[in-house]
């Protein structure tokens, strides 16, 4: 944003600009005044924007036209001031100031002009009829005022508008011209774009705003479309929209079709972020960082049924509320966007993605990963989302460590209650970025029966150290699926608060652990969830380097014991890391 605000009054002779500059600063009308103000500074903390403003003043007997023009140059918005009751005053202002102000501009340069009606305390008729076309005419006059000096009316609200003009133009977000050529493939002539303003002006109290259609007027113009038998209008900005002849959103516009390659995954952009986040904060009207149930009730009021379940609660961070927090909302869309991408893109199709970010379709949103075996390859990965299956005996507390991943410790978990779901996500620092990463519980016993089941980014072997047959399961699981594979293994050893019972399998699973190159295994306590934080970073790590711990156990002994005793530090095996495949 601007540093300060330049405001430039000009106009016709005695129309009053000096008697506005020196009624808004000493807040009542002086009968006489000078020719022209001098310049004056209005300090930051005073103006509704917080920003210094200077408004100056112009006036033809004291100033050249060179002059002028020098001031034109300068200033950042201009109030062309007309007198309401002298209609060459307002004539003047296509013929002569617009012309002066803005000649030399390019469209998108071009210094936003406030037309300013003054002496409305002597008005018979107001001024609005001959104003709506010039406005019309010219889009880079922001908005109309009609004010008095005298009566100090609407004094305030015009050094308003003009500040806000400056700091918040309306060039770059709306564009009648642009608008219509999107729908109806050629551009509005400005006489036809002032008819349809006139008439929605004169036929609604509410139809046109600041130069703009309402809601209302949209839908009064629209209602007249139909009773005038032209239809096809209607009917061609609703196509455009991506609705078929039942009102329903196409299935061409919904599902757009997205190819991603075996082995390849689906993530959100950046540009898609900011749009799921520009939304959260549209819907999050109190402003306190979270959706309350009525506020993610209206986000989704677009859509024809509600997309989230209760699970949703159990799978993202929420406050103590149980209310979605900006991060979890976040989180959550890129849980889908992996896991589901063709109901994201429908999702985004119901909230006007395509429209709002001119793109083409939703599939703009995704982004399809590189290949896994392609990034293991190159040793790297662009990726930013990891899945991690946490695989364990029924029991073993999987789930507690799934909630303990959302911040949720045993206790809290009780109090929250509600649906209960498979996945967590959340997100993880690896080499200070965030990395989001989804944790999927599996049931040793019913679901791990197909190969397929094992797929994943890293894999957690969960064992429960209270149960002496848990580790051998674990152990079965990883000579099965995971001994050869690519996929990285952590093991956890659950309920680490507890006594410990000696685990039935021919060797200890740190001597298990060690035989197989892999660091001992990570202890889990439900109660101690802080403690833990350091098991979710090292899956996350292992998840985006699969061959760290390799890479760490073929290094010195000394590499051998500190990973064999503790976590080594992102940092530290990331640079280990890079330094073996640099002398590979
Ligand atoms: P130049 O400096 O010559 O360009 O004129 P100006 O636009 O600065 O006008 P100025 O402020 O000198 O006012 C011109 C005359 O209009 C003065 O007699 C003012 O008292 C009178 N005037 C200004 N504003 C109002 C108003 O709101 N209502 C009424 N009734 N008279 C006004
Ligand atoms: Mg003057």
């Amino acid at each position: 944003m601007r540093a300060n605000v330049r405001i430039l009054l000009v106009g016709e002779p005695q129309v009053g600009k000096t008697s506005l500059i020196m009624s808004l600063v000493s807040e009542e009308f002086p009968e006489k005044v000078p020719a022209r103000a001098e310049e004056i500074t209005i300090p930051g903390d005073v103006t509704p924007e917080r920003i210094p403003t200077h408004i100056i003043d112009y006036s033809a007997s004291e100033q050249t036209e060179d002059e002028l023009q020098d001031e034109l140059d300068r200033a950042h918005v201009v109030c062309v001031v007309y007198d309401v009751n002298q209609e060459n005053t307002i004539e003047k202002i296509p013929s002569k100031w617009i012309p002066l102000i803005n000649s030399n501009c390019e469209r998108e340069n071009r210094i936003p002009v406030i037309l300013v009606g003054n002496k409305s305390d002597l008005q018979g008729t107001s001024s609005m009829e001959m104003i709506l076309p010039i406005m019309n005419q010219f889009t880079e006059i922001e908005t109309c005022v009609e004010c008095s000096a005298k009566n100090l009316k609407n004094i305030s609200e015009l050094f308003f508008y003009a500040q806000k003009a400056v700091l918040h133009p309306t060039a770059p977000l709306y564009s009648p011209e642009d608008k219509q050529k999107y729908c109806f493939r050629n551009p509005l002539s400005t006489q036809a774009l002032e008819d349809v303003k006139t008439v929605v002006w004169k036929n609604t109290t509410d139809g046109i705003l600041d130069d703009g259609l309402t809601l209302n007027g949209f839908l009064f113009l629209n209602m007249l479309f139909i009773q005038r038998g032209r239809h096809e209008t209607t009917w061609t900005v609703l196509r455009k929209f991506g609705y078929d002849d039942n009102l329903e959103l196409t299935d061409d516009y919904l599902h757009p079709p997205l190819r991603v390659p075996y082995d390849c995954t689906t993530e959100l952009n950046q540009c898609t972020y900011l749009f799921l986040q520009r939304l959260f904060e549209k819907y999050d009207v109190d402003n306190d960082g979270v959706l309350s149930p009525i506020e993610l009730k209206n986000l989704f009021s677009v859509f024809p049924y509600f997309p989230w379940g209760p699970e949703v609660f159990n799978t993202v961070c929420t406050d103590k509320r149980g209310w979605i927090t900006l991060h979890g909302y976040l989180c959550h869309w890129t849980f889908t966007a992996y896991l589901d991408v063709h109901h994201c893109i429908e999702y985004l199709g119901y909230l006007g993605y395509t429209t709002i970010m001119e793109q083409e379709s939703q599939t703009a949103a995704i982004t399809v990963t590189r290949g896994k075996k392609l990034d293991l390859e190159k040793g790297q990965t662009q990726r930013n989302v990891f899945l991690c299956k946490v695989i364990g005996p029924k029991g073993t507390g999987k789930t507690a460590f799934l909630q303990a991943f959302l911040g949720r410790s045993l206790e809290l978990q009780s109090k929250m209650g509600g649906d209960l779901c498979d996945f967590t996500i959340n997100t993880v620092q690896i080499n200070d970025q965030d990395k989001y990463l989804i944790l999927h519980e599996v049931d040793v016993d019913t679901e791990f029966l197909k190969a397929s089941n094992a797929v994943c980014d890293v894999a957690c072997l969960m064992y429960d150290i209270t149960d002496a047959k848990s580790f051998n399961y674990c152990a079965g699981i990883y000579k099965e699926h995971y001994m050869e594979s690519r996929v990285p293994c952590v093991f956890v050893a659950s309920k680490a608060d507890l006594p410990e019972q000696k685990q039935e399998h021919g060797i200890t699973p740190v001597e298990f652990c060690y035989k197989h190159r892999l660091p001992a295994p990570f202890h889990f306590s439900s109660n101690d969830t802080a403690s833990t934080s350091q098991i979710y970073s090292r899956l996350a790590l292992v998840a985006a380097i699969p061959d760290l711990n390799e890479a760490e156990l073929s290094a010195s002994s000394f590499w051998l014991r500190v990973t064999l005793g503790a976590t080594i530090t992102t940092f530290l095996a990331l640079a280990l890391y890079k330094a073996l495949v640099r002398h590979k």
